[in-house]
């Protein structure tokens, strides 16, 4: 007793582990490391405190010796029987977290089996993890895996060795916090690490903790070992860093790895190796960070080349704009891709780029599909846990999945079922576990031999019994009549227990194997029941229908009150298990955080096609626009939250800040960052007529910001975002009147405010495409028209549709524009506003882009980056005009000004002729 009191004590140690405050404080919390086969605990020279494995009480432990191999962890190992059987560990999670599992296996020849090598199988429940081949004697295998958890524990199981003894050096746990690797089918799909690298790394040696707060191992790209990095690009250089650089978003790669990188200095970094687990489907980002001092007219763009995956080279990297600032985080990946085994890949530099391609650090993982294994599975489990220091009851895992239990028989459905129970002489006590009667694929049941009492429960729902044995027990109470209906019923043995009344004639009616002997007050019902009159026959009927009857109804009742129990439990797990959720993606506000930043929408600040805005402060004083959504797609809470969860995953200088979401009380509400200045509308038609004093150079910069926020969502995006309403009251501008987009990402979950058939055709009367109306096909050309009559817009200060300003027989910025443009009259059309404060060549520049952008076939417009290419271009000419008239330049500079044009087009012959024609047209006009 005392020893299986200590068996169990250790067996649930990694619970007790956050358990027991008093050592959970020299641990770091949320990380388990087990020592399998050590002894003893023991905190290694990284400060990670391993416990040693003793606890479990399968295989056999062995000392092993490994040439320069000193870490105490693999000195040890476990290992077990080259059997048919699974043999799992079983570790305590905190549910709805994520967390790394990572197991390693250093073979060192513990079996001194010169012949073959251990090939074996490892799962996580009942899910297929990874297939391990020792293929080195001295060489650490491992393998990761990301998952977040379900339930309170997960089990790693060892089994099918084909070759070799299935053996294990580590098991280790390492808890992640915040969103870290939030993917929204988590519940589908595990994340198994494939490769996780470190460029420019120092030493061959991995970036770990504490480096890595969760300790994940970033590989040096130096490391040798087969197909691992080959095909490196001449050129490639190692670069380095001291200064610290902002990891602080989603994946956090240590500061560590973001201070080296590689790069291609002949214009390509080039890499092949080989993807453990694909080809499939994966995850694969590349964490990248500025650390080369770039001068001012140096640039880094470059490209993603994967062969035969043409769609992804369009995304342009620039990392020092997409991070915002050199030393900072940006990570491009894609959450969704599809893998080759052997991945080739390139990065390739832009032809306007003088820089060539940097990489710091990338991260692949593969989808693994979750099995959620054998839907007996709790049920079978509430049976373990009534005898929780029998040996049968601790193997640990699915009961059927990847292989059943010792004394379990699964059918081969896909999720399969429990056909059979095999108990005996286990020591049983009790009653007959109720749960069993739920097994309802049960073909076989042997208690026999156990001690088990009170009467036989209801087994009624299990019609494909064909044996049952539960003789040898000390069971009480009547030999119920539904036994005499099961229809597959071969074998019933119930001698030698207490058991009491009549055998119903269903029974003895029957051709079965049949024992009840030994049961001193059991008797068959009034004589030989193949003597019975049918008198007789019916009333011993008649009596057992109405203790079955009755019997039915009490457990009807205790039936009832356990359902709405569970059905009280599951409401309260889905409630904790939301807010649970929401707080891995977009941060939830609840209903009263809202009421109180808003003082209850007491301050409205605007409203727009998908719902009113109203001004707030949080408790630590942060400022924010609440938008109430007039109506969203999504009437689930938690599909609501998802979706908008990728709206968090969105970062750029120029989109508006989107801070998280709140769904009660029948609002869906959107938290952004507040923008102090309003919007650009207001900025141009607003009644702040001293606020109306924004000069051309301001709104070319307002054009460029804007610009650039729509460049990320059409190329910094996978997929790529189109916005489908921009428009200047969606141009936000921050204290600084710096712009920032916003409402991108809306159309999918706000529902058109207005009617069913626009929802179609979403946009504003006025910047719609007309390409995109008629023919309903969306491309990122929409938004480019729509940023056309922006920047018609900014020069002429006059709104996207008037009923006076543009003259008898139009309405539409866009013919009044273009009809003054075309015959050389832009004067007639420039804001007067703005005086003669600005360059006709700058405004000559924006007026023939604007018409590029509004042409009526998208595939004649340009790209949003070419528009901004000339927004920038037309603000180095202003610039220099500006200084010009204010008398700080003479001539000199505009001629340095048309010089330093030149060299900042790059972008060849088309991009200067068209310079050469906007010059050319003031003067011929
Ligand atoms: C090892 O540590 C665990 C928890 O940290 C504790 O329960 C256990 O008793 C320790 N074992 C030894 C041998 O000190
Ligand atoms: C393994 O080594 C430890 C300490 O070095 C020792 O106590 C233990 O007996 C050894 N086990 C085996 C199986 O040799
Ligand atoms: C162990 O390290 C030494 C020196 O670093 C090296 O020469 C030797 O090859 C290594 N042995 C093994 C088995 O890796
Ligand atoms: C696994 O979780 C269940 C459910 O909470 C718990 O009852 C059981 O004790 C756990 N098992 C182990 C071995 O920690
Ligand atoms: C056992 O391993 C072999 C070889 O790796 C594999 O073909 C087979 O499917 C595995 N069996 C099970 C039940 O997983
Ligand atoms: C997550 O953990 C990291 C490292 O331990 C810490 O820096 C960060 O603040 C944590 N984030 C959250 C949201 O708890
Ligand atoms: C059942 O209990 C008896 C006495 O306590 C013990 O000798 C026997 O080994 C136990 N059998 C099993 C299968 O646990």
């Amino acid at each position: 007793m005392a020893t299986e009191r200590l068996l169990l004590l250790c067996l649930v140690l990694f619970s007790s582990l956050l358990l027991l405050p008093r050592h959970a404080s020299a641990q770091k919390p949320g990380f388990v490391s087990l020592d399998c086969g050590g002894n003893g605990n023991y905190t290694d020279e990284l400060g990670l405190q391993w416990s040693s494995d003793d606890g479990l009480m399968f295989g056999e432990t062995t000392n092993i010796s490994v040439a320069n191999e000193t870490r105490r962890q693999y000195t040890t190992l476990r290992h077990f029987p080259a059997d048919s059987r699974k043999y799992c560990y079983t570790l305590g999670v905190t549910s709805r977290t994520r967390y790394l599992l990572r197991a390693t296996f250093l073979y060192g020849n513990f079996d001194n089996n010169n012949n073959v090598y251990p090939k074996f199988d490892v799962s996580v429940g009942a899910t297929r993890w990874s297939t391990i081949v020792i293929s080195d004697a001295n060489t650490v295998e491992s393998i990761e895996l990301i998952f977040l958890a379900s339930t309170p524990n997960i089990s790693v199981c060892l089994s099918n060795a084909t070759t070799g003894r299935p053996f294990i050096s580590t098991l280790e746990l390492r808890q992640f916090n915040g969103s870290v690797y939030y993917t929204p089918s988590e519940n589908q799909f595990y994340l198994s690490v494939s490769a996780r690298i470190n460029f420019g790394a120092d030493s061959a040696a991995p970036v770990r903790y504490p480096d890595d707060p969760f300790d994940r191992l970033w590989e040096s790209d130096t490391l040798k070992k087969a197909n691992y990095l080959v095909d490196v690009a001449a050129g490639t250089r190692k670069v380095s860093t001291k200064m610290p650089i902002a990891v602080n978003r989603d994946e956090m790669p240590p500061e560590k790895v973001m201070q080296t990188a590689v790069v291609g200095t002949n214009g390509s970094l080039t890499y092949r190796l080989n993807l453990d687990g694909f080809p499939g489907d994966g995850w694969a980002f590349t964490y990248l960070a500025e650390i080369e001092d770039l001068l001012p007219q140096e640039s880094r763009k470059f490209r993603l080349v994967l062969p035969g995956n043409s769609d992804l080279s369009k995304a342009i990297v620039n990392i020092q704009e997409n991070a915002q600032g050199k030393y900072r985080l940006y990570e491009p990946g894609y959450t969704n891709i599809s893998l080759p085994f052997v991945l080739s890949f390139r990065f390739g530099r832009t032809s306007d780029s003088t820089k060539g391609p940097l990489l710091n650090a990338m991260e692949i993982n593969k989808y693994l599909e979750i099995n959620n294994g054998s839907p007996d599975g709790d049920v079978i489990n509430n049976v373990v846990y009534l005898n929780p220091l029998a040996d049968w009851a601790k193997e640990g895992g699915d009961p059927c999945l990847p292989v059943p239990w010792s004394w379990v028989q699964c059918n081969s459905d896909e999720r399969p079922r429990i056909t059979k129970i095999s108990l005996s002489d286990k020591n049983l006590t009790g009653n007959i576990p109720s749960d069993l009667t739920k097994l309802s694929g049960l073909v076989e049941l042997w208690l026999d031999g156990n001690s088990l009492t009170g009467s036989i429960p209801d087994f009624s729902g299990c019609p494909n019994l064909e044996i049952i044995h539960l003789e040898n027990n000390q069971l009480t109470g009547q030999l119920p009549s539904y036994l005499g209906d099961l229809p597959n019923l071969r074998e019933l043995h119930v001698q030698n227990n207490m058991l009491s009344g009549t055998v119903p004639s269903g029974l003895l009616n029957k051709n079965i194997e049949l024992n009840y002997s030994g049961n001193i007050n059991l008797h068959e019902g009034g004589g030989r029941a193949k003597k019975k009159s049918m008198i007789i026959g019916l009333s011993v009927g008649a009596a057992v229908l109405l203790i079955a009857l009755i019997a039915a109804w009490i457990f009807m009742q205790r039936g009832k009150k356990k359902h709405s129990d569970q059905g009280a439990l599951a409401v309260q797990k889905v409630v904790s298990g939301l807010s649970d959720a929401t707080a891995e993606g977009a941060h939830y506000f609840t209903y009263s955080d809202i009421i109180e930043a808003t003082k209850n929408f007491e301050k409205k600040i605007g409203s727009g096609g998908f719902g009113v805005v109203y001004y707030g402060k949080t408790k630590d004083d942060k400022e924010i626009a609440v938008k109430v959504l007039t109506s969203n797609s999504y009437q689930g809470k938690r599909e609501f939250v998802n979706e908008v969860t990728l709206l968090s995953r969105i970062h750029h200088r120029n989109l508006v800040q989107f801070l998280g979401c709140c769904q009660e009380e029948g609002k869906s509400m959107l938290v952004y960052e507040y923008m102090h200045s309003g919007t650009l509308k207001e900025h141009l038609y607003g009644p702040l007529i001293q606020g109306r004093n924004t000069n051309w150079i301001q709104r070319l910069e307002i054009a460029e910001d804007a610009a650039k926020g729509i460049e990320y969502l059409h190329t910094g995006c996978v997929p790529a975002i189109i916005h489908r309403d921009l428009k200047t009251s969606n141009i936000l501008l921050d204290k600084q009147m710096r712009a920032k987009v916003s409402d991108f990402g809306l159309s999918k979950i706000a529902a058109d405010g207005a009617s069913h058939v626009s929802s179609i055709v979403r946009g504003t009367v006025g910047y719609l495409d007309p390409e995109y109306y008629i023919s309903q096909q969306l491309t990122d050309k929409s938004d480019v028209y729509s940023f056309g009559v922006i920047l018609l817009e900014l020069m002429s200060g006059q709104e996207a549709i008037s009923n006076e300003n543009f003259g008898i027989n139009c309405r539409n910025i866009v013919q009044w524009a273009k009809l003054h443009i075309e015959s050389g009259d832009i004067q007639g059309i420039i804001d007067p506003i703005l005086g003669d404060e600005y360059d006709i060549q700058s405004m000559w520049k924006i007026a023939e882009k604007a018409l590029m952008c509004v042409q009526a076939h998208g595939h004649m417009r340009p790209s949003i980056s070419e528009v901004l290419k000339e927004v920038q271009d037309a603000i180095s000419i202003e610039r220099e005009a500006k200084a010009t008239r204010e008398g700080v330049s003479d001539d000199m500079s505009r001629t340095s000004a048309h010089s330093s044009l030149n060299t900042d087009m790059g972008g060849g012959a088309d991009n200067f002729l068209s310079l050469g024609d906007s010059m050319a047209r003031p003067t011929a006009r």
